[in-house]
């Protein structure tokens, strides 16, 4: 395994070897992948809204842990803006306290309501969301990290039009609680650009798709794989619901029918509905046939490897990154501020 690059915040906060967070990914954040990344010494987070019941969600807790050897892992919340789609969220919570999960990723929205469960039962959260705006506010909610993502981001970036190297050096420049940066990380050289810029992490998805871990069809794996930095594009914008995804024929469909006009989630019928991903791409292996959150992230995925060598190649191009850019750098003619205790008197 790569040598820890750093020691930061983020690191401490999730007892975790690398600053590398997999966020968490509907119907797939499940606990082979997240145990895998988690045992190559990064952080995964389970997703309690893939599964189908409550029973099904803490039975994946319990085998996560058996998988991690009792490393610490975490479950994602996300919160719908939709009335009626966070009845679970509570229970969410408490099941994963009780199961001793006590590291928490939300998204959605505010994470007002969520915070108070968590501290109260031990745990910490990172809020992930779009805009610095957003990350301030949760800040002063009291959220122990932020992650805040740029519109590469694979899955809802929100409507914000910025990159998430300008989001972050923004957010640098007022938040003191640590950050994460992520949407379109893909390789070790970005995740050591984001830690000079004073991040303390990334967090990632698409570049994981093809994790061997990633319950979904061969086909799509390899569809990914075929795939360069032009992978994606972004739908349904004009109903306020950015969503970045795999460019295929459903996303493109959908395109054409927000340009004809569709203005309502439900114009679209079932071509953007995640059952009929699911189905058709996920188990079907039907690769034209669903909406995939996917950013161009998934352009740095040029094999179907297993999570663990994802992480070990990425903490490798970091190093080699570092050692690169420390080579590069003129220490010649800088005076080296003299340490503590080492006064010559
Ligand atoms: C297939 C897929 C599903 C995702 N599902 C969720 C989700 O349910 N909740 C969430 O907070 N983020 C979700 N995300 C976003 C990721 O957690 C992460 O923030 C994002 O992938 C980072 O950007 P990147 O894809 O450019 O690496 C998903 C991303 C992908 C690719």
């Amino acid at each position: 395994m790569s040598p820890p690059l750093v020691r930061n915040r983020i690191t401490a906060l999730f007892g975790i070897d690398h600053p590398v967070l997999l966020g968490g990914m509907h119907h797939l954040g499940r606990s082979g992948l997240v145990a895998a990344v988690v045992r190559a010494g990064a952080m995964g987070f389970i997703t309690p809204r893939s599964f189908d019941s409550l029973d099904e969600y803490r039975e994946d807790l319990r085998r996560c842990h058996r998988l991690t050897h009792e490393r610490p892992f975490g479950v994602n919340l996300t919160i719908s803006r939709r009335p009626g789609f966070n009845a679970d969220v509570p229970a969410w919570i408490d099941i994963a306290l009780e199961e001793g999960v006590r590291h928490f990723e939300s998204a959605g929205t505010s994470p007002e309501e969520i915070i108070g469960p968590i501290h109260a039962g031990g745990g910490i959260l990172l809020h992930k969301c779009p805009s610095v705006r957003h990350a301030l506010t949760a800040e002063r909610l009291g959220v122990d990290a932020v992650g805040l993502v740029g519109l590469e981001e694979g899955g809802h970036p929100g409507s914000n039009q910025l990159s998430a190297f300008v989001n972050g050096a923004v957010a640098l420049q007022r938040l003191r609680i640590p950050l994460v940066i992520g949407g379109g990380i893909g390789c070790g050289a970005q995740i050591v650009a984001a830690l000079a810029m004073g991040a303390e992490g990334v967090v990632m998805g698409s570049r994981f798709m093809v994790a061997t871990e990633v319950e979904v069809h061969e086909a799509l794996k390899q569809r990914i794989v075929s795939l360069d930095e032009h992978c994606s594009i972004s739908i349904l914008g004009t109903l306020n619901d950015t969503w970045r995804v795999m460019a295929n024929e459903t996303a493109r469909e959908v395109q054409r029918m927000e340009a004809a006009g569709a203005r309502s989630h439900r114009e679209f019928g079932d071509l953007i509905l995640s059952s009929r991903t699911r189905e058709r791409v996920y188990r079907g292996g039907d690769v034209e046939g669903g909406i995939v959150s996917l950013g161009p992230a998934g352009g740095f995925a040029d094999a179907i490897e297993s999570a663990s060598t994802i992480v070990e190649r990425l903490m490798e191009e970091a190093h080699e990154a570092a050692s690169r850019f420390m080579g590069s750098m003129d220490f010649a003619d800088r005076p080296v501020a003299p340490m503590a205790g080492t006064g010559t008197g």
